[in-house]
């Protein structure tokens, strides 16, 4: 998937860094993945507002700033340039809303009951301030991070949604879902973006390839019987998304469950030239 996404632009690319406009900033940071020569030069890089370099350290090509608001796809989040170079959004995950959007649109044909989304490893809630934007749907954000929650909490101010329609989890994503499995609660679209490691405790601890296996078959448990559908992202190595997308084809094959995988770019504005961005897996149960 390459589309374009409203608010975001990669600009160029190239050298070992990535340099992207997000809304009204450009923003020059390290992208180990990009071997290639840039192809835009000058002014256009010299310019960025601000200027990552690890470990710590960003520099501005004018006025100081930390924070700043931006619409990405019709949500507002509040970006900040964080220590370790983050920004509090990962763009690849604006390409795939159009689909959630139009996946909820199809269930929410009849309106008799919400729509429950489930998004887990939620981060700063640019899904679920989406999703809750929706007439008729309800959403379950689970993260691990209370200070994840906190800003996601923020960016569903910033969009006017609300109270009623977010609940706010702060717990291991892997539990969360057994618990619902138990109480047999079903959800009829899950968005599920699992690191590839992930410290849960001081004793628990877990790469995806060792839990990708458990997460899909919870993923399916609480999913709803009926029509139900899962993004399933991951943001791993060529060879980790090949362990993830065999691993998807054999918990799901012979469920009833179809299968379709997607590989996840960003494209320049102004090349054919991709950035990638991971893998995209969706489910759905065959109607
Ligand atoms: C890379 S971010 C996910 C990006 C996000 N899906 C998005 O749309 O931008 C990973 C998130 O997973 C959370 N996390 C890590 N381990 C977790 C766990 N075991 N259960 C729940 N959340 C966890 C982290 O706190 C972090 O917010």
């Amino acid at each position: 998937m390459t589309a374009q996404i409203k608010g975001y632009t990669l600009v160029d690319s190239g050298e070992g860094r990535k340099l992207e406009r997000y809304g009204s900033k450009v923003i020059d940071r390290p992208s180990s993945l990009s071997a290639w020569a840039r192809r835009k030069r000058g002014h256009t890089w010299e310019d960025a507002h601000a200027t990552y370099s690890p470990p710590d350290r960003w520099a501005f090509s004018d006025t100081r700033f930390t924070t700043w608001a931006v619409e990405i796809e019709g949500v507002t989040i509040e970006l900040e340039l964080m220590s370790n170079g983050q920004l509090g959004i990962f763009p690849e995950h604006a390409l795939y809303l159009p689909l959630v959007r139009d996946h909820i649109a199809r269930l929410g044909n009849n309106g008799a009951r919400p729509i429950r989304v489930l998004n887990l490893f939620a981060y700063t809630g640019l899904a679920t301030a989406f999703c809750a934007k929706m007439p008729n749907v309800t959403v379950t954000h689970v993260d691990l991070a209370k200070r994840a929650i906190e800003r996601a909490k923020h960016n569903a101010s910033l969009n006017n949604i609300p109270n009623d329609r977010i609940r706010w989890i702060v717990d291991d994503a892997l539990g969360f879902m057994a618990r619902e499995q138990r109480k047999e609660s079903f959800y009829d679209v899950v968005i599920i973006d699992p690191p590839s490691f992930s410290r849960v405790t001081k004793t628990n601890s877990w790469t995806l390839e060792e839990k990708a296996p458990d997460i899909m078959n919870l993923t399916l448990s609480i999913l709803s019987p009926k029509a139900g559908c899962v993004f399933f992202t991951n943001h791993s190595t060529a060879s980790t998304s090949d362990v993830v997308r065999n691993i998807a084809l054999d918990t799901y094959n012979d469920r009833g469950v179809e299968i379709e995988i997607k590989p996840l770019s960003l494209k320049e504005e102004s090349t054919e030239r991709l950035l990638p961005a991971g893998s995209l897996i969706v489910l759905s149960h065959a109607e």
